[in-house]
């Protein structure tokens, strides 16, 4: 486990340098969830299976820009899902971006996730590590570490809300629960990259963000493998809770890898608020 860790070192330092010299336009081709892909999505989705493939404990890969696994040791203890570039649709703008990444045991159900790092591409480089607990590493250019920063833990109660999904097919009760939480005093923050919008929701003691299901999707955008265990574990560390409205998604399943789910990251009193909505309406 230490040594995948320690893999994600390099990798986050070696996407950083892709993101700052490499063409930033799109490729002409969709991966399996229909998303149009943008070279660095399969550049970053390379340098992580290079650096993957060297691990003796890992024992396959899966990634948002792979149809399917990508097996490499038998004896590995680890399965490895990641998303190799989120955010990619601002990489042309220039905004924050992260790669996220679930180590599981057995398969990819939630209740397998053992690990969870993120990365952030921002003004500076930073990297997520939850196990345990959640601590916040800061790329230090001198000495071309990671240096330890501090625990990451939430507050009961926060005060910024990230709404993701298309407005106009929100469903009536989640607008309104939408529209409370501002009328309450919570203050927008969705950059529509969902490692920077999760880590200021981590770093600045709590808030909401949440991606639901809608009219025109069901059951949401976000991939369960790729991106919600790995940060439903990550606020459960830390002290908040995930939820798809009513269930724990670290209880949920998997049929397809490519899966997605509503989810609900947030501290414990949004998440409250969440379930009050929700109750009896999945
Ligand atoms: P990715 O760039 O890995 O495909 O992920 C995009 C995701 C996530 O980062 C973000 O929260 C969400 O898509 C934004 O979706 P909307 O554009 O619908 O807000
Ligand atoms: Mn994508
Ligand atoms: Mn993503
Ligand atoms: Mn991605």
């Amino acid at each position: 486990m230490t040594e995948i860790i320690e893999k994600i070192k390099d990798i986050a330092v070696e996407i950083s340098d892709a993101i700052k010299t490499k063409d930033t336009g799109y490729a002409d081709t969709c991966n399996i969830s229909g998303d149009i892909q943008v070279k660095l999505d399969v550049i970053s989705d390379d340098i992580v299976e290079k650096h993957l493939s060297c691990v003796n404990s890992v024992n396959e890969i899966i990634s948002e820009e792979k149809e399917e696994p990508v097996k490499f040791n038998e004896n590995g203890k680890y399965l490895v899902a990641y998303d190799p570039l989120d955010g990619s649709s601002l990489i042309d703008v220039n905004l924050s971006v992260g790669s996220i990444f679930g180590i599981y045991k057995g398969d990819y159900s939630g209740e397998n996730i053992v690990a969870a790092v993120y990365v952030v591409y921002g003004p500076r480089l930073e990297l997520v590590v939850a196990r345990d607990n959640v601590e916040l590493f800061r790329f230090n250019e001198k000495t071309q570490n990671f240096d330890y920063i501090r625990e990451i833990k939430l507050n009961e109660k926060g005060k910024i809300l990230g709404p993701g999904g298309t407005q106009k097919c929100w469903y009536p009760y989640h607008k309104e629960m939408i529209d409370n939480l501002f009328k309450e005093g919570y203050r927008l923050r969705y950059s529509g990259g969902m490692v920077p919008d999760l880590h200021q929701i981590l770093l600045k003691g709590g808030g909401l963000f949440a991606y639901p299901g809608t009219t025109d999707k069901p059951k949401g955008k976000l991939r369960k493998l790729f991106e919600v265990f790995p940060f439903a574990y990550v606020f459960n560390k830390a002290g908040g809770l995930a939820i798809d409205g009513e269930n724990d998604l670290l209880k949920l399943s998997y049929q397809g890898f490519h899966d997605t789910t509503p989810c609900f990251f947030g501290s414990n009193y949004e998440i409250e608020v969440v379930l009050n909505t929700y109750k009896g309406r999945k």
